[in-house]
């Protein structure tokens, strides 16, 4: 089968298509056929290690890793033991920590985090759900615990992340500030965010005890920098683990009301969080934002745009 795989760290030229061996299929394990998977900055910090500490997981010398961590695709086959998927299931999933889904196949645990597309057409809309959607669900929800009326402002709100959590937030019955440029306030208006702040023009750090939710779903910011701008005892949230939330998480427990949080939340990825996010969708409460397209053969480029760090929503690679 045809993968994307790449040899030493680099920029995104390191990144080459290659015949690999077809995964083999365990008894309680189901072959998934990719059709699309997403192009994250998770992956770019694994393709470049950057930062370094991505060595200690994707291979300290060497890369070992397939990247892409969610995907839509059609199981292929079954393993001899599997009773909760057939042949011909069109599924999406995030395969969590163990990445491997630019490649045409992927075999996992038919009890990995995978759920059973509808009916209905919506594949385009799902291949990002998984783990952009369960990181704005993770930290909204279970860590911000985010209640009707709470004022929340969304760093980031274009990305892929801040997408979701915009809509998340609208649906917990919150009253939403989106941070992103002048080029994304139509589409942070029409997913749904009540005000818009251009970070370029104005600095949301300055305001005054307004917020009970800051979450920078870019990192783009720090707890010192926004805690004027938190009521008493509300939250900031950051998606990006730096020495400065770390200490600021140890400190703030202590001795602020207003506190600081970081989560790996690829770590407490499980199958609630899909089906809440599966329900959403269904019920369109929740929608994907897909910025551009790219074929397996193009991945430079998909990773090149991704790394300019300006996509709004998610980009798609197509596998097949
Ligand atoms: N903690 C975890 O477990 C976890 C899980 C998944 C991802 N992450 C991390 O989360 C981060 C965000 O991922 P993502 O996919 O949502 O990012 P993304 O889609 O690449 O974010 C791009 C968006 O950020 C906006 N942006 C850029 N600079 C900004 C600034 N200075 N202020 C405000 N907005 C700015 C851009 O808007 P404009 O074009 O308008 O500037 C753009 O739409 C990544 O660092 C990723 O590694 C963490």
């Amino acid at each position: 089968m045809k993968a994307i795989v790449y040899d030493k760290y680099g920029p995104a030229n390191v990144l080459k298509i290659r015949e690999i061996e077809k995964p083999k299929l365990g008894s309680k394990e189901i072959l998934i056929k990719i059709f699309e998977t997403v192009v994250t900055p998770t992956d770019i910090a694994s393709r470049n290690a950057n930062p370094f500490i991505i060595r200690f997981f994707s291979g300290f010398f060497r890369p070992k890793l397939i990247l892409g961590s969610d995907f839509v695709g059609e199981i292929e086959a079954i393993g001899d033991d599997v009773t909760q998927f057939n042949t011909g299931d069109k599924v999406f999933s995030s395969s969590n920590l163990n990445f491997a889904c630019y490649s045409e196949y992927i075999s996992l645990p038919e009890d990995s985090i995978i759920s059973k597309l509808p009916e209905s057409n919506f594949s385009e809309d799902v291949a990002g759900i998984c783990d952009a959607g369960m990181t704005a669900l993770t930290f909204l929800r279970d860590k911000a615990k985010i209640k009707a009326g709470d004022k929340v402002l969304i760093n980031g709100a274009s990305g892929a992340i801040g997408t979701y959590a915009i809509q998340l937030a609208k649906y917990f019955g919150a009253e939403v500030t989106a941070v992103c440029s002048a080029s994304n306030q139509e589409l942070v208006k029409n997913l749904g965010a009540d005000h818009h702040i251009d970070y370029t023009k104005s600095d949301f750090t300055q305001k005054e005890s307004v917020y009970d939710i800051i979450f920078d779903a870019v990192g783009k910011s720090t707890f010192s920098l926004c805690k004027k701008a938190l009521k008493p005892n509300a939250k900031y949230l950051t998606t990006v683990p730096t020495f400065n939330i770390f200490y600021h998480m140890l400190i703030s427990n202590r001795f602020s009301s207003r506190k600081a949080i970081f989560d790996a939340t690829g770590l407490s990825q499980n199958k609630e969080k899909l089906e809440f996010l599966k329900e959403l969708l269904l019920k369109k409460k929740l929608k994907s934002v897909v910025d551009k397209k790219y074929n397996m053969e193009d991945v430079v480029n998909a990773h090149i745009y991704v790394e300019s760090g300006h996509k709004k929503g998610q980009v798609i690679l197509t596998i097949a």
